[in-house]
Order: structure tokens, then sequence, then C-alpha cells
């Protein structure tokens, strides 16, 4: 008899840098707080993996306020890595995390070379964390963040040492706020990462003209939201034909037309960050229209989708 392809029979599951999730739609840093936050709102376990908001050593606090303004086709925000610290995330936050969502990646930062290596050893040997979210891209904070992502040799030096130190496949994220995308994606594969995402916020900023002031406390802050999706798109584009290694794509996923397009792009996963503000269940339609997409066009895996772009 002819096997008829139902919805339910694709397969959406995806498997990078060793990491098996049971879709492809991923809840991006710091868009998701520690993962309980949104449970009253989306019920756990649809998201293929939840990524951590950036968490750093010590506690930090962030920029002064307002931290985030809403603009056409999107937002800026300045939050500038406000968390826990290590330790209180460790003790209090992870294990409630863990019991709601079987995926967890933790997105780590630090103000030198020697912080991010400190934290990836100390996330070393905790069972549950599936994988590391390295951080070189915030551009909210004086030091780290992008500083050390939009220089190759820099980026790449980062991330030999966290791989050293890290007993955990390393996602390294990457900013758009570069000359090169290829030459920094190569070269932090070059360092070891397991694979990489993209894209982190775009500059920003935005002026009150009655007060004749920028409207956030930090001055400049990092746009993401609709406005960037052709920005991310080609940088994912671009950066998943330099590299071997997956490519997560993100930056403006509001859809499932979205995710498909950064798919077939390049990517192998997809993250969703301001969608999750504007409606928290969004990756319930992502999840379910990429199953649509499959089933119209012939495809029984996801993962076929990947790269499909006809150029
Ligand atoms: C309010 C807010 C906070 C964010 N905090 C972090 C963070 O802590 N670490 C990080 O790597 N990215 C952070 N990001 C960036 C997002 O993870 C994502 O890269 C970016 O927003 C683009 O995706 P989107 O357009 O789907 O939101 C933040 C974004 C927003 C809007």
């Amino acid at each position: 008899m002819k096997n008829i392809r139902t919805k339910n029979s694709i397969d959406l599951s995806v498997e990078i840098a060793g990491i098996k999730m049971k879709n492809p739609v991923l809840a991006a840093s710091g868009t998701f707080g520690y993962g309980t936050e949104y449970l009253p709102l989306v019920p756990p376990g649809l998201f293929g993996a939840v990524i951590t908001k950036t968490i750093t050593l010590l506690p930090r606090a962030g920029n002064k306020p307002p931290r985030v303004y809403e603009t056409p086709g999107g937002m800026l925000n300045s939050i500038g890595l406000a968390n826990v610290g290590a330790e209180k995330f460790l003790k209090e936050k992870l294990p409630e995390l863990l019991s709601h969502h079987p995926v967890v990646i933790v997105n780590i930062a630090g103000n030198t070379m020697e912080e991010y290596v400190e934290l990836a050893g100390m996330l070393k040997g905790r069972p549950g964390i599936s994988g590391i979210e390295l951080n070189i891209s915030c551009p909210n904070v004086k030091q780290g963040g992008v500083a050390f992502g939009s220089d190759p040799i820099q980026a790449a030096k980062l991330t030999t040492l966290a791989k050293k130190a890290a007993d955990k496949p390393l996602i390294v994220k990457l900013s758009p706020n570069v000359a090169d995308i290829a030459a920094i994606a190569r070269a932090v594969e070059q360092a070891g990462a397991d694979a990489i995402s993209l894209i982190n916020t775009l500059y920003g900023m935005a002026i009150d003209i009655d007060k004749q002031r920028p409207v956030l406390g930090n001055i400049t802050g990092g746009l993401s939201g609709p406005a960037v999706k052709p920005v991310a798109l080609y940088n994912v584009f671009k950066a998943s034909r330099a590299v071997k290694v997956p490519v997560i794509g993100l930056g403006g996923i509001m859809s499932s037309d979205d995710a498909v397009e950064f798919m077939l792009a390049g990517a192998s996963a997809v993250q969703i960050g301001t969608a999750s503000f504007v409606d928290p269940s969004a990756v319930k339609e992502i999840t379910g229209g990429l199953k649509d997409y499959c089933l119209k066009k012939g495809y029984s895996k996801v993962s076929q989708i990947t790269g499909k772009l006809a150029v």
C-alpha cells in the first residue's frame, strides 16, 4: 500500500552539534528569561531548546533605564546583560529550568577572556546542560561582548580558550555589526566552534525630540525584530556558505514563513526572540507551519529544507 504522508508524520527533529532537539525552533537568549517566566502563558516543552539569558560570572544590574523602546518594525534594547550571576543561576534557576525544558543551552559572557573561561569551567560536569552559547556579540556592554566578536583573531582566541575549558558543545553567537561575517564565521569554526548562531542585535538608537535627549538610558541599544530580518538572512546566507558546522539563524523571525526562509538560506535551526514578546506562543504557529511547508513541498523531515535555496 502507498505510504500517505500526513502532517503528523513530518519529522521536525534536528541534531545540532550532537544536541538532539525535537524541533528546530529555539528560544533566543534574553527573550525567554530563565525559561520559567513564560510558564503561565506557554506550555513547557514546545521549543526544541531554550537558550538562557546571558549568564556572567558575577551578578549584573544591567544598564540604566529606560532599557527598551518600540520602533517601527522592531524594538531597541539596552538591557546590558542584567542577570543573577553564575552561582545563583546554577543553584536556583537551573534546576527549575531543567524541570520544565528538556534541552537547555546556557548563554555566557564575560568582561575578559579569563571570565569566559572560568564560567565555561563552572558549567563543566553539570548534568542537564546540553550546550553552551558563547555570546561574543552583545552591543550593550562596554567590555567583552561585541568587542570580542568583531575581530576574527580575538573571536578565534576566545573560542579556542572556551572550547578547552568546556565539556559541552560550543555554539558561538555572532554579531552583524562586522565588516565581513564570513571571515568571523570561518575564524571561530577553525578555532573549534561546534556550531554558530547569528545574528545578535544591530546597533541602533532613538531620540526624544521634545527632551532633545536619547530615549534609552544607555544612549544606544540593539535593534531586533522584523526590521532586522533581511540583514539577518543575508548574514546567515553568507556565514552558512563559509563554514561546514551547523548554523542557527535568528533575527526578526515572527512566522513559520520567516523560519523557512532562514532554513532555505542555510540554517539548520532557528531561534525566536522578539516574536515571543508579541505572542508568547509564536513557537506553536512556527512549528506547525514548518510541518505544513514540508507536507506541501513533499519533504518528510524538516532538516531536508536546510540550504535548499536555489541561487
Ligand atoms: C530584550 C532583549 C534582551 C536580549 N538579551 C540577550 C542576551 O542576554 N544575550 C544574547 O546573546 N542576546 C540577547 N538578545 C538578542 C536576541 O537573543 C537575538 O539575538 C536578537 O533579538 C535577534 O533576534 P529577534 O529579532 O528574533 O529578537 C536580547 C534581545 C532582546 C530583544
